[in-house]
């Protein structure tokens, strides 16, 4: 049984099959195709964060692969009253064939998951956002091919998102410009790669987007850290997205945010609504990619 709570958590060839399997399940999905490979499956999603696109992506997901799902959050459940994580994950995993769980610390869901007897899926914490990522890629291949060997440019926080670009980096092989504001840096020690050859850091947003082939960023204040909200308006002024930063990457550059966005802060409402913008590919290929992902932890490989 395999467990999804960090990016590196899949080898490159595990992921050189699910970016294939992605295309194809979007591909019958297109067409109308039914692809019922998950009938009679339950998955628990758990929330203790919003969420508009993880729900929407793994919810809809499931039902299309001819499961079904039970919906939890913290206010409406046990978990809000204290109910201890390892006892939760007995009964939970008992009674369903998968979970997925959007929490604050990693170390949450790794307890979750030292007690599950069914595969956890990483929904997003305040370390890692693994499924983002893995549609992020798959977007990638689908406009410009093979990630191997090119450019991220990060601009902004050293948040979950960047931890997670960063492992990525490192295991399929390209290389990540990051540029956050002093204070905000992404951690080694956090993030995981294997080595710091995957990454280059830089104090100048426009420095590390020159040459890049995909620029992305988020928002300046993740959830849990709103009361950081003020102290981080001034800090990252200087680190939106913009036409600027746009003209020094690639003359073919993509750009990608996670969302929801603040037009305005990290990123100007001319890139995210530009051309370049990818944005609303990446949002659906959530589903594409986590329909991948579900079959894989439950079936592994599908011919
Ligand atoms: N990108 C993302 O995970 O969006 P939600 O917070 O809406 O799920
Ligand atoms: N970094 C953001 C991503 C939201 C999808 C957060 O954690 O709130």
């Amino acid at each position: 049984m395999q467990h999804y709570l960090q990016f590196k958590d899949f080898s490159a060839d595990e992921y050189a099959y699910l970016f294939a399997r992605a295309a194809l399940i979007k591909k019958k999905f297109k067409a109308y195709e039914k692809h019922h490979t998950l009938v009679d499956r339950t998955m628990a999603m758990i929330f203790e964060k919003a969420s508009t696109r993880t729900r929407v992506s793994f919810e809809a997901g499931m039902y299309q692969l001819g499961g079904s799902v039970v919906h939890l959050t913290t206010g409406d459940s046990q978990l809000g009253r204290a109910e201890p994580i390892e006892d939760s994950a007995k009964v939970i995993s008992r009674m369903t064939d998968l979970v997925m769980i959007r929490t604050f610390e990693q170390t949450k869901i790794e307890r979750f998951a030292a007690h599950s007897r069914v595969p956890v899926i990483n929904g997003l914490t305040n370390e890692f956002h693994p499924c983002q990522v893995l549609a992020d890629i798959f977007t990638f291949i689908e406009h410009r091919g093979s990630i191997a060997g090119k450019i991220v440019a990060w601009v902004g926080d050293g948040n979950n998102m960047a931890n997670t670009w960063l492992q990525a980096a490192d295991l399929l092989g390209f290389t990540v410009h990051v540029s956050t504001p002093s204070g905000y840096e992404v951690k080694q020690s956090v993030a995981g790669p294997r080595s710091a050859n995957s990454y280059r850091v830089f104090d100048d947003p426009l420095q590390a987007c020159q040459g890049a082939h995909l620029v992305t960023t988020d928002v300046w204040t993740s959830m849990g850290y709103e009361a950081e909200n003020e102290a981080r308006r001034a800090a990252f002024a200087s680190w939106c997205v913009d036409r600027a930063m746009m003209a020094a990457a690639a003359s073919d550059a993509l750009f990608m945010h996670c969302l929801p966005a603040h037009r305005g802060e990290e990123v100007e409402a001319e890139v995210i609504d530009g051309p370049q913008s990818v944005v609303w590919d990446e949002a659906e290929n959530r589903m594409h990619a986590q329909k991948a992902l579900m079959e894989y932890l439950l079936l592994g490989r599908q011919s």
